[in-house]
């Protein structure tokens, strides 16, 4: 597209040409059906409306220098989507049927794709919500499938540029045995006002601590926690966290890296240990962490004190985005290319 200005994207939405969707009804997907329309039309007993039946999913179209649209590890994602709809009872939706709805809403908008070097790429949005009709808190008996894009820009303002962080213990996203480990939409209501609250006092995200103990670290509002001491990399191992599939390829880029990893509870103390620390996920990517302020202990951690992100935080996201626009060779089996 012309005349777009991509290289300063917010991570908002843009309307795009086409989304497509499916839909569960009597044990059975239908075939996806291709919309222009940026509307649905919902039943006003719906459970994803009225229970919070609904889970999504969030990846990325990356353009390469080569002109081949790629996405990354999309099926860790269909495998999410399973997870996160067992978690709240709903239609379970075949692997098979989210890769063709994604290749599809890509394929069909090609235009929005973001240029190879703008820092910008197609956010894909898939989500599943309960579509029939009860008023008894129970599972609906009909779902909804729906796929759209939008161009974005880096989640954290800035992209690579070191944000600052707040540490909640006015409220917590979601319980031990709760609903974080799925991608459920009632875990961002429920880490609304502690985001709010954070960007009102002029952070860039909150971050929670495990609900129980309010002792360890669980992750920084929708992207996962890491800190790097002695050349290893460690993030938080919890029982209310979005098992982050960026987190995940960054413990095996990091292994390639001769970069140790360990994933365990971190507690809040080791902050002063660290001499990086970062967030990560989809939209985020990676985004080093400047300063966190804990006001219980009325202290701040620092890291990145030149203001620029540390070398070790560099390596591996250098790696992680060569291989995602196709830079650097896909030793893994990560890229799939949307013809
Ligand atoms: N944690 C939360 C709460 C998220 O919403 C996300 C985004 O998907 C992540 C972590 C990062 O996960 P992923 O790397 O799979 O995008
Ligand atoms: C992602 O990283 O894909 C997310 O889902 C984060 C957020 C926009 C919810």
């Amino acid at each position: 597209m012309e005349n777009f200005d991509w290289k300063n994207l917010p991570f908002g939405y843009i309307k795009t040409d086409y989304n497509v969707r499916c839909f569960y009804k009597n044990g059975k997907w239908s075939d996806l059906e291709v919309s222009t329309s940026e509307y649905i039309d919902i039943h006003i007993a719906a459970t994803g409306l009225h229970y919070g039946q609904e889970a999504f999913e969030g990846l990325k179209a990356y353009m390469g220098k080569d002109g081949k649209i790629r996405l990354f590890r999309w099926e860790e994602n269909a495998k999410r989507l399973l997870f996160s709809a067992e978690g709240i009872n709903m239609a379970q939706l075949p692997v098979d049927k989210f890769r063709e709805a994604v290749y599809k809403v890509v394929s069909l908008n090609k235009k929005f794709i973001p240029p190879y070097g703008s820092g910008a790429t197609l956010y894909i949005r898939p989500l599943l919500y309960g579509s029939g009709a009860e008023v008894g808190v129970k599972p609906a008996k009909e779902y909804t499938f729906i796929v759209f894009v939008t161009p974005v820009g880096p989640y954290f303002k800035g992209g690579i540029k070191p944000v600052n962080m707040l540490i909640c213990r006015d409220y917590d996203r979601a319980a031990p045995k709760g609903t974080g480990v799925f991608k459920v939409g009632g875990n961002y209501a429920a880490s609304l006002r502690a985001g709010m609250a954070a960007k009102e006092a002029g952070y860039a995200s909150s971050i929670f601590l495990d609900a129980r103990e309010k002792k360890y670290i669980d992750e920084c509002g929708p992207a996962n926690f890491f800190g790097i001491k002695d050349n290893t990399y460690i993030t938080p191992k919890s029982e209310s966290i979005l098992n982050s599939i960026t987190n995940m390829s960054l413990i095996e880029v990091a292994g390639s890296l001769g970069i140790k990893s360990e994933r365990r509870q971190v507690p809040v103390e080791e902050l002063s240990e660290f001499t990086e620390t970062g967030a990560c996920g989809t939209a985020a990517v990676i985004s080093p962490i400047a300063k966190i302020f804990d006001p219980e202990k009325n202290k701040t951690y620092e890291y990145c004190k030149d203001g620029k992100p540390g070398p070790v935080t560099m390596k591996l996201y250098n790696r992680l985005v060569s291989i995602q626009y196709g830079d650097e060779p896909d030793d893994y089996g990560w890229i799939s290319i949307v013809e």
